[in-house]
């Protein structure tokens, strides 16, 4: 059985002041709720107040990106080894903005994600198509080149510290949501690659999210489908209670 886990994605929303209480309102409001895995996914300058805030509870923080470098000259970049040194188990590696508006690759999301791996924290890599890509007809290309680049050189052993993120980026932020059974197809072929990369029974137990306007009043349906293993949550996760809703209907 794969427990489900439902990650906040704060992209550059919360300040810093702010932080800790947000991470402890979601952690009051979730802490019934324990066969989810849940996380908050912070910006770098909110992880020192994150990772305090959450101490002594449930709640895992994570960050939004991390370079693949240990250390040296990338001025304004942030390591592996400054995050686990600050207290984060998860990283979240090439958000569609990332690839969008920073130049991400499928090359450099592998270097980020078996760096991430390497260094002890679980990787939520985020693949999915862009409504043109859809539209074309590329859908399935897109996810199986996103998956055997960015995943190339990950092992069945580094699996236990990979979560895969399907985010259609037409469903991002706009408030459209993929119906369960658009959602359900790609996690099926995202599992499907998988176990043609690691091996069935590894597949079997990566979990896979949904991302893209997922709220309380859709998460149930899209976390009841058999490959659906949680969310990725942008929005309805700057507020506790919908957050907290998302979490109370993956249970
Ligand atoms: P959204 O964002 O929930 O606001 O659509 C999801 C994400 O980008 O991770």
């Amino acid at each position: 059985m794969r427990k489900k886990i439902i990650a906040g994605n704060w992209k550059m929303n919360v300040l810093p002041s702010e932080t800790a209480e947000l991470v402890k309102e979601v952690a009051a409001a979730t802490k019934d709720f324990a066969n989810v895995e849940v996380v908050c996914c912070t910006p770098a300058i909110d992880i020192p107040a994150a990772v305090a805030a959450a101490c002594g509870t449930h709640v895992g923080i994570g960050a939004e990106n991390a370079h693949w470098e240990a250390k040296g000259a990338f001025t304004g970049e942030i390591s592996c080894p400054m995050l686990v040194d600050a207290g984060v188990k998860y990283v979240i590696i090439g958000h569609s903005e990332r690839r969008q508006y920073f130049g991400e690759t499928d090359e450099t999301v592998n270097k980020r994600t078996r760096a991430v791996i390497a260094a002890g924290m679980t990787a939520i890599v985020c693949v999915g198509e862009t409504l043109e890509e859809r539209e074309a007809g590329k859908l399935v290309e897109v996810i199986e080149r996103q998956m055997t680049t960015g995943l190339k050189d990950v092992t069945a052993a580094d699996c236990a510290k990979l979560v895969i993120a399907y985010e259609p980026v037409w469903a991002i932020g706009t408030g459209k949501t993929a119906t369960p059974d658009q959602a359900q197809e790609v996690h099926a072929l995202i599992r499907s690659i998988l176990a043609r990369l690691v091996g069935e029974e590894t597949a079997q137990t990566v979990r896979i999210q949904y991302g893209g306007s997922m709220k309380p009043a859709n998460a149930a349906e899209l976390l009841a489908k058999p490959d659906i293993d949680g969310g990725l949550i942008g929005g309805a996760a700057l507020k506790a209670g919908d957050f907290a809703g998302i979490v109370a209907a993956g249970n």
